[in-house]
């Protein structure tokens, strides 16, 4: 809670171009959550260093992920949208809660497990301390809620122990954050193989939309998504294809399950997938368009990121102080 709102906080690692299944997962259903919440979105730059990365590629990445947020229309205004790594509270109030974190809790942490397994020539601390970094991000804004992915549940539920067993020592410092469970994203999968989540990680180019592809890619992805041999436009269970290309088209245009089904009945699935093709490079052309615009405005996106960091800070400052009074570190003196 801050100046008498609930805060959101969410934060995003741009590793990759966000794909058309973060957009209908998660982004699209932001942009009217500032009625109701006082809403931070990090580009957690901190974060994404606990795997190596090219500096020059995580700039542009981390640059073009704020642009796509506020492209997708989250209003720079009513949102802070900021990196991380200009707000140094997070560094620091990371610090202290790694004295507040057992390590037995953090080998508990499955995201840790797969991730050193995968990156196994450099399980580094920052890996293994990542949660209550993440734990830091979101305390610092005493954020009520917290929009995660199934993935992210746990470090979500460390972030509350942390949080509980400071508040026990010290008093009420800390809001206790809740999963955020008001509207849910669509879950949009893999074209190549719909029984996996759409990831921008995937090996597979044809597996996912990016929200930068162009029309052409976007049509020829669709064209060659994995569906099955039943040439019925259904949807079911057992056909993970068809009824995830008709949950996207179902999102895309707002029309109902029986809807699609009737608009397509007595056509095959080619028609089927140019159509969804075609209605996924429509919605997602507005997006692109005002992307290229602000990607040409440096003013204009440098003055939103100055300023954002700036009302970031403020309140990330406010809890860090509060904080560092309470574990006895002395006010520098005036
Ligand atoms: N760990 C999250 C992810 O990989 C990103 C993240 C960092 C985050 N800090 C956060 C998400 C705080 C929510 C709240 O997706």
């Amino acid at each position: 809670m801050l100046d008498g709102k609930k805060t959101l906080f969410s934060g995003m690692q741009a590793t990759g171009t966000i794909t058309l299944g973060n957009y209908l997962g998660a982004l699209k259903n932001w942009l009217d959550l500032d009625k109701e919440y006082e809403c931070f979105y990090s580009v957690v730059d901190l974060h994404s260093i606990t795997v190596r990365q090219d500096p020059a590629e995580l700039r542009k990445r981390a640059r073009n992920l704020l642009m796509l947020y506020l492209a997708a229309g989250l209003d720079p205004e009513k949102n802070c949208i900021y990196y991380q790594s200009h707000v140094s509270a997070h560094a620091e109030l990371g610090w202290i809660l790694n004295c507040f974190t057992y390590m037995g809790e953090l080998n508990r942490m499955t995201q840790f497990k797969d991730k050193a397994a995968k990156h196994a020539d450099n399980i580094n601390a920052g890996l293994y301390t990542y949660p209550v970094l993440m734990a830091a991000d979101i305390l610092l804004f005493q954020s009520d809620v917290v929009p995660v992915g199934a993935d992210q549940k746990q470090h979500l539920e460390i972030t509350r122990d942390i949080a509980n067993r400071f508040n026990a020592i010290y008093g009420d410092v800390f809001t206790i954050p809740e999963p955020y469970i008001g509207k849910q994203g669509a879950k949009i999968m893999s074209l190549q193989d719909p029984t996996k989540k759409m990831s921008k990680s995937d090996e597979n180019p044809n597996a996912s939309i990016i929200l930068l592809d162009d029309t052409d890619t976007i049509i020829r992805k669709f064209k060659r998504a994995v569906t099955d041999s039943e040439a019925i436009v259904r949807y079911s269970d057992d056909k993970p294809g068809i009824s995830n290309l008709m949950t996207i088209y179902s999102t895309m245009t707002g029309k109902t399950y029986e809807e699609i089904e009737r608009e397509f009945d007595g056509k095959g699935y080619g028609d089927f997938k140019l159509a969804v093709g075609e209605v996924v490079a429509n919605g997602l052309k507005p997006i692109q368009d005002r992307f290229y615009e602000l990607s040409k405005d440096k003013a204009y996106v440098d003055g939103i990121i100055k300023n954002n960091a700036e009302k970031a800070n403020y309140y990330a400052r406010k809890t860090l102080r509060k904080v560092q009074k309470k574990v006895g570190f002395p006010e520098m003196p005036r």
